[in-house]
């Protein structure tokens, strides 16, 4: 019996060999999937990994997952992040997103506006007068700041910014570590650890400093409140600002970078979104009404489409699951492609060509996207994401319309989050606002 004949014979789906799967995950992916449909299974950083994609796949994936899938996390992220949202499972899970989830979404939003455009404007002006020798790592720098402003109340240029710059950098490092017991062996882990106490003291202090001054224009004063009677199921407060901080920054400038990418490549669309951002700078509002702003969010759609940041998420089966007709036995590796469906033509024609009118044009649905994630363990910044990359290209096509002097990226990562791998200077074209 063949191999293949026997998984199957186990209930296992079929193994798809790629030679390389670094150099094109996407199109591994996508040839997965045609050749066996939504799950199949290929090696991913050397080990068996079984791969559901397709829209149909991950829905099915998400209606099964609670308590048959956790997330698979490396002892490496337990240790740096103790019980941060993403470490945590069953009620004590669903309890901690409940009280994160008012300060980072909904009637919050419009309150973090003024403190966004402070961090975005004054860059984007400085863009606009020397150009950016290297996009990603400006856009990186701003997503720190803006985050640090909303989730941390730290303004920009402050000594606390100095502080959090210095120590949140080492954390980051310490989290490239090598994932299992060799950790112990390296310098960087052991800096990430002494970097992650020095963080819990600087947000100790910035905690006291919400709630003496409480404000809505940072998240600190609601997430202090939100915890203040949270039972220890639900993991404290200093685990979950080190998750959103960690989970906001590679992914969030990631978007960005890229929706300033596309609006480069087709000045048609960012001469369009530029009337919107005008108007957006001189009331703010309107860039956290869903109704508004609907060329910068058909730009924003489209990029999560064709760049969505995260390649795979990864989970352990923890008892049996049913997937794409398989049975896939307890203790088994899964991974989704937060890009599944993305490249269906019948969903979305042309579906390596951005082309946002599709969204404006009623042709193609956030809903099927996935760039986010979904299920249980969906993305909870996503609101705060967008308000960011929003707030970005609006104060960015105030000042003019993107141009990438040297062309668009040639090479690309994949991971940690989809980016440039070399540099890719960009330049604002100012145009004359009529009188
Ligand atoms: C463009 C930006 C972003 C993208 C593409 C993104 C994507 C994702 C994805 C795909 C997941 C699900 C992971 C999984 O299934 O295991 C996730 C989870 C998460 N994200 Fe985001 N994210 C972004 C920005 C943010 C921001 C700004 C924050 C916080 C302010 C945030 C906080 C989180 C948290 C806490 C989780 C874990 C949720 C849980 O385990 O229940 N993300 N994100």
């Amino acid at each position: 019996m063949s191999e293949q004949a026997a998984a199957a014979a186990c209930g296992l789906p079929p193994h798809h060999t790629v030679r390389s799967f670094d150099l094109d995950p996407l199109g591994a992916l996508e040839e997965g999937h045609r050749r066996h449909g939504p799950v199949f299974r290929m090696a991913v950083d050397g080990q068996e990994t079984v791969l559901v994609g397709t829209w149909a796949g991950l829905v099915e994936l998400f209606a099964g997952e609670r308590g048959c899938l956790e997330v698979l996390n490396t002892p490496l992220v337990h240790d740096l992040f103790g019980r941060a949202l993403f470490n945590l499972t069953g009620e004590g899970h669903a309890e901690a997103r409940r009280r994160l989830r008012p300060a980072l979404s909904g009637r919050a939003l419009p309150g973090y506006l003024p403190a966004l455009l402070e961090v975005t404007d004054p860059v984007a002006a400085r863009w606009a007068q020397h150009g950016v020798g290297d996009l990603y790592t400006e856009v990186r720098a701003l997503t720190g700041s803006l985050s640090a402003r909303v989730l941390l109340g730290i303004a920009p240029e402050t000594a606390d910014s100095a502080v959090f710059a210095a120590v949140f950098e080492p954390f980051v490092a310490g989290s490239g570590a090598p994932p299992g017991r060799d950790r112990f062996m390296t310098g960087r882990y052991w800096a990430g650890r002494a970097a992650r106490r020095r963080l819990y003291a600087l947000f100790t202090r910035r905690a006291a400093a919400a709630v003496a001054e409480p404000g809505t224009d940072s998240a600190l004063a609601g997430l202090v409140a939100a915890f203040a009677d949270a039972s220890q199921a639900v993991g404290p407060l200093p685990d979950h600002l080190l998750a959103l901080l960690i989970a906001a920054r590679e992914t969030t400038a990631s978007l960005i970078t890229w929706c300033l990418v596309e609006l480069a490549g087709n000045q048609q669309h960012a001469v369009l979104a530029q009337t919107e951002a005008h108007v957006a700078v001189a009331t703010p509002e309107v860039l956290a009404r869903r109704d508004a702003v609907p060329v910068l969010r058909a730009v924003l759609a489209e990029a999560q489409r064709l760049h969505s940041p995260n390649l795979l998420s990864l989970r352990e089966t923890v008892c049996p699951v049913d997937l794409g007709g398989y049975r896939i036995p307890a203790g088994t590796r899964v991974a989704y492609s937060t890009s599944a469906g993305h490249f269906d033509p019948e969903v979305f024609p042309q579906p390596h060509t951005f082309r946002p009118r599709r969204f404006l044009d009623g042709e193609a649905r956030g809903a099927r996207l996935w760039a986010f994630g979904g299920g249980a363990h969906a993305c909870l910044g996503r609101p705060l994401a967008e308000l960011m990359a929003l707030t970005v290209m609006a104060s960015v096509l105030h000042q003019g319309v993107p141009r990438l002097p040297g062309g668009p990226p040639s090479r690309i990562r994949y991971r940690p989050a989809k980016a440039p791998l070399t540099a890719v200077p960009l330049v604002l074209d100012r145009q004359e606002i009529a009188s």
